[in-house]
C-alpha cells in the first residue's frame, strides 16, 4: 500500500509507514494538542522532496517561523515555501471558494492536500445558522458534508493523501469532535491527540488495517519525536 510520509520517523513507524494515500486522514484534539503541528510536518517533509502541496489554513496556524525550524537548513526554507500552495480563507463562504479552487488545480500536480481547521469557519457559521431558521442550519451542514466528499473523492481517485484537522467540544463529560458524523464517516483514519498536562498522547482511534494504540510524543524544533521512558 502506498502511503505518504508523516515527516517523522516515529510518527511514520507508528502509523507503518505513514498516512494513507487513498483516503482523508482526520486529526483531532483540543487547541495546542499539535494537529498543525503535525500537517505542518507533513507538509515540509513533500515540499522538501520537491513534491506539491495545497495548504488550507483556516486559523492562521502556517508559521513560516515553524517551518523554518523543521526544514532545518538555512537555505532551500523559499524552495520549500515555494512548494506549498497557501489558501487561507477567513469565512465559511471563502471556504467554499478555497474547495472551487481546489477542485480547479487538480489539473495540475497536487501531491498531499492539507485542510487546518476543517470545521472552525463552520462552526461560525452554525451559530448564526441555528439561530436562523433549520434550512439555514441544512445548507451549512450540506456544505460541510459536500467538501468532505469532495476530499474522500480526491482521495480515493486520485490517490492524493488528504489531512484534515478538526476541534473538540465538551458534551455531557465526554469530548466530541465538531462536525461529528460527517468528519467521522468520510475520515477512513482518524487520529486523537491529547495534551494532559505536558503529556502528549496520539490515540488511533480508526484505521483501516492497524488495531487502536497510543504513542506518547513530544514536539521539537525538528518535528515529533516519540518519548522514551522516564
Ligand atoms: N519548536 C518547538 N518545540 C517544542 N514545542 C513546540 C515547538 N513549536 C511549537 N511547539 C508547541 O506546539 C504546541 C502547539 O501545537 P499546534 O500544532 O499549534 O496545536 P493545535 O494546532 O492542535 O492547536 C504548543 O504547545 C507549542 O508550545
Ligand atoms: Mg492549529
Amino acid at each position: 500500500m502506498v502511503k505518504v510520509s508523516a515527516g517523522s520517523y516515529d510518527l511514520n513507524t507508528w502509523l507503518y509507514g505513514g498516512y494513507e494515500n487513498d483516503i482523508v486522514t482526520v486529526l483531532y484534539g483540543g487547541a495546542g494538542s499539535g494537529k498543525t503541528n503535525l500537517c505542518l510536518l507533513a507538509a515540509v517533509s513533500q515540499a522538501k522532496k520537491g513534491n506539491k502541496v495545497t495548504f488550507i489554513d483556516t486559523e492562521g496556524g502556517f508559521s513560516v517561523e515553524r517551518v523554518k525550524q523543521l526544514v532545518g537548513e538555512k537555505d532551500g526554507v523559499q524552495e520549500v515555501l515555494k512548494n506549498i500552495f497557501l489558501l487561507k480563507p477567513t469565512s465559511f463562504e471563502e471556504q467554499k471558494k478555497a474547495f472551487v479552487e481546489l477542485n480547479k488545480r487538480l489539473k495540475d500536480q497536487i501531491d498531499l492536500i492539507v485542510v487546518d481547521g476543517m470545521t472552525i469557519l463552520y462552526r461560525l457559521d452554525f451559530a448564526d445558522a441555528r439561530d436562523k431558521s433549520d434550512e439555514a442550519l441544512q445548507t451549512i451542514n450540506s456544505e460541510l458534508a459536500k467538501q468532505m466528499k469532495t476530499l474522500a473523492e480526491i482521495a480515493r481517485k486520485k490517490e492524493i493523501p488528504v489531512l484534515v484537522t478538526n476541534q473538540i467540544y465538551r458534551w455531557e463529560d465526554e469530548d466530541r469532535m465538531v462536525g461529528g458524523d460527517i468528519l467521522k464517516y468520510w475520515g477512513k483514519c482518524l487520529i486523537e491527540l491529547v495534551n494532559d498536562k505536558g503529556r502528549r498522547i496520539a490515540y488511533l482511534r480508526k484505521h483501516r488495517s492497524l488495531p487502536e494504540k497510543s504513542l506518547d510524543f513530544q514536539i521539537t524544533n525538528s518535528g515529533i519525536k516519540k518519548r522514551g521512558w522516564i
